[in-house]
C-alpha cells in the first residue's frame, strides 16, 4: 500500500483544474452524503480489470476504451447508452476476430463528467463568463448563474452514473451481448457506410464459427463467455472532492479503492510532479491511466511511474499517448524506450483524438478523420520499430449519428458540421467512423500478429 497517503492527502498538494465552490458548507454536506452512498463498483472488479490489463501489458490482448468526451445530464437516455455500448461491442468483435486476442472493453461512461479547460473563461461578444467545467460542476448555458459551481450536481452525477452502470451491467450479462446477436448490433444509420457490409461479413463468419462449435457441443449454455461479456467503466479522476468521497477501504484486502469507476485516469494537464491528482491516485488500488502528450519528457514519465506504480505491478498502469498526427512518430519512441529500458510493465494505448483538434473555417471545433487514422498508424509504426506491443485505443465516440469529426467513408464536410453537432465538449467519432476505425485497427493488429508468427518460425 502507498506510504504516507490517505484519501485526504491530495489537499496539501498543488491542484489545477478544480472548481472553487462559493458555498463551503453545501460542499461539505454533499461530500458527507456521498461518502454514505453505496460504492458503484466493487474492489474485486477493479482487480479483475487489472488482471485483464496485465495480460494486455504482456502482449496478449488489446484495450478498447471509448465513449463521450463529456457525459451530460441532457443526453442521459437509455438509447444513447445502448447505442454507444453496441458500437463498442461491434468494434470489439472486429478487433477480436482480426487480432485473435481478447479485447478488454472499457467505457468512458457512467462518470465521465468533469472537464479540464484550456481557458478558465469563455467570451462571447463582450460577455465573459467562467468556462463550463462539466455537468457535475456547473451548467453549459451561457449565463452567470449557470456557471457557478454547484456541489449538488455531484449527487445528480452519481445517480446518473449508477443508472448508466446498471444498464451496462444488464446489457453485458443479460443476453444483449450474446455473440449469437452479433447481426442485431448493427445500427440502421450506419447501413449507408461501406463498412456496414464488411461488418456483416465478419458477423456471418462468426455465426459460422458458432454453428461449427455448436455441432461440437460447445454452445452458450456450456460456455458462459458466449452468452455475455465483461464491460468496465472509466473516467478522468478530475473532480477530486467527488473521487475522495467515493473512495472506500476494501474489507477483503484493506486496500483503498476509488469506487466511482473500475479505471481512473490522469489528464495531460494534471500529470505534473507534485500534482494533487497524482497524489490522490497513487494511493488507490484501481488500474490507472495517464495521458502522455508532447510536453512529457522520458525522465518525468519514469518519475511518474515510480510514484504511481512503485511495486511495478502489471496491469496497474496504462499510458495513453496523445501526440497529434504530426508529432507521434518523433515524440513517442523516446518514451517507449525509456519505459522498456527501466522494465516498467505498462499497457501502451493510443488516444488519436486530443492532439488532432482544429477549428473549422465556420468556427466549429473538429477533428479530421484522416488525421485520427494517421496518428493510429504512426502509433503502430513506432511500436513495431521498438518491438513493443501496441496495446490499445482510447477514443471519444458515440453511437449517435452526429456530425462532429470531418471525413470518413460517409464524408462529413466542414459545411455539414452544423447538422448534428451535439457534443458538450470535444468532437466525437460517430458510429460509422468508429466502425471504420475498428477495421483499420484490425488490419494493424493482423500485421503485428503475422510479424510475430514469422519471428517465431
Ligand atoms: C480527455 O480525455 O477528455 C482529455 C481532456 O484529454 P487530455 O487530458 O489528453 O487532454
Ligand atoms: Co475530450
Amino acid at each position: 500500500m502507498a506510504t504516507n497517503w490517505n484519501a485526504n492527502s491530495w489537499r496539501a498538494a498543488e491542484a489545477k483544474h478544480l472548481p472553487t465552490y462559493p458555498d463551503a458548507a453545501k460542499l461539505a454536506a454533499v461530500e458527507e452524503t456521498l461518502t454514505r452512498f453505496p460504492p458503484l463498483v466493487f474492489a474485486g472488479e477493479a482487480r479483475a480489470l487489472k488482471a485483464d490489463l496485465a495480460e494486455v501489458a504482456a502482449g496478449k490482448g488489446f484495450l478498447l476504451q471509448g465513449g463521450d468526451c463529456a457525459e451530460s445530464f441532457a443526453e442521459f437516455h437509455p438509447n444513447n447508452i445502448r447505442d454507444t455500448f453496441r458500437v463498442l461491442l461491434q468494434m470489439a468483435v472486429v478487433l477480436t476476430f482480426a487480432g485473435k486476442q481478447p479485447v478488454v472493453k472499457v467505457g468512458r461512461m457512467a462518470g465521465q463528467f468533469a472537464k479540464p479547460r484550456s481557458s478558465p473563461v469563455e467570451k462571447i461578444g463582450d460577455v465573459e463568463l467562467p468556462s463550463y467545467l462539466g455537468d457535475n460542476i456547473n451548467g453549459i448555458e451561457f449565463t452567470s448563474e449557470s456557471r457557478i459551481p454547484d456541489p449538488e450536481r455531484m449527487l445528480r452525477a452519481y445517480s446518473q452514473a449508477a443508472a448508466t452502470l446498471n444498464l451496462l451491467r444488464a446489457f453485458s450479462t443479460g443476453g444483449y451481448a450474446n455473440l449469437r446477436q452479433v447481426h442485431q448490433w448493427t445500427l440502421d444509420h450506419i447501413g449507408k457506410s461501406p463498412w456496414a457490409a464488411k461488418f456483416s461479413e465478419t458477423a456471418d463468419k462468426i455465426g459460422e464459427a458458432l454453428d461449427f462449435m455448436e455441432a461440437c457441443g460447445v454452445n452458450p449454455s456450456t460456455v458462459p463467455q458466449l452468452q455475455g461479456t465483461t464491460f468496465y467503466t472509466s473516467h478522468e479522476a478530475l473532480l477530486l472532492q467527488y473521487e475522495q468521497a467515493m473512495t472506500r477501504q476494501d474489507s477483503l484486502t484493506g486496500q483503498w479503492y476509488d469506487t466511482s469507476a473500475h479505471m481512473l485516469w490522469i489528464g495531460d494537464r494534471t500529470r505534473f510532479e507534485g500534482s494533487a491528482h497524482v497524489e490522490f491516485l497513487r494511493g488507490v488500488g484501481n488500474p490507472i491511466g495517464m495521458k502522455c502528450g508532447p510536453s512529457l519528457t522520458p525522465d518525468a514519465l519514469l518519475r511518474m511511474l515510480d510514484t504511481l506504480n512503485p511495486g511495478r505491478e502489471p496491469g496497474r498502469m496504462t499510458l495513453i499517448s496523445r501526440f497529434g498526427h504530426d508529432k507521434v512518430e518523433a515524440g513517442l519512441p523516446a518514451l517507449v524506450r525509456a519505459v522498456a529500458r527501466e522494465g516498467h510493465p505498462v499497457v501502451w494505448s493510443c488516444d488519436p483524438m486530443h492532439g488532432n483538434v482544429i477549428k473549422a473555417d465556420n468556427g466549429y471545433k473538429t477533428r479530421p478523420f484522416d488525421r485520427i487514422l494517421s496518428e493510429v498508424k504512426g502509433f503502430f509504426a513506432v511500436h513495431r520499430a521498438e518491438g513493443t506491443h501496441a496495446g490499445g485505443i482510447h477514443i471519444e465516440m458515440t453511437g449517435q449519428d452526429v456530425t462532429e469529426c470531418t471525413g470518413g467513408a460517409i464524408a462529413i464536410t466542414q459545411d455539414s458540421l452544423a447538422d448534428r453537432y451535439h457534443t458538450h465538449c470535444d468532437p466525437r467519432l460517430n458510429a460509422a467512423q468508429s466502425i471504420e476505425l475498428a477495421f483499420l485497427l484490425a488490419d494493424a493488429l493482423n500485421a503485428e500478429r503475422a510479424e510475430r508468427k514469422a519471428e517465431a518460425a
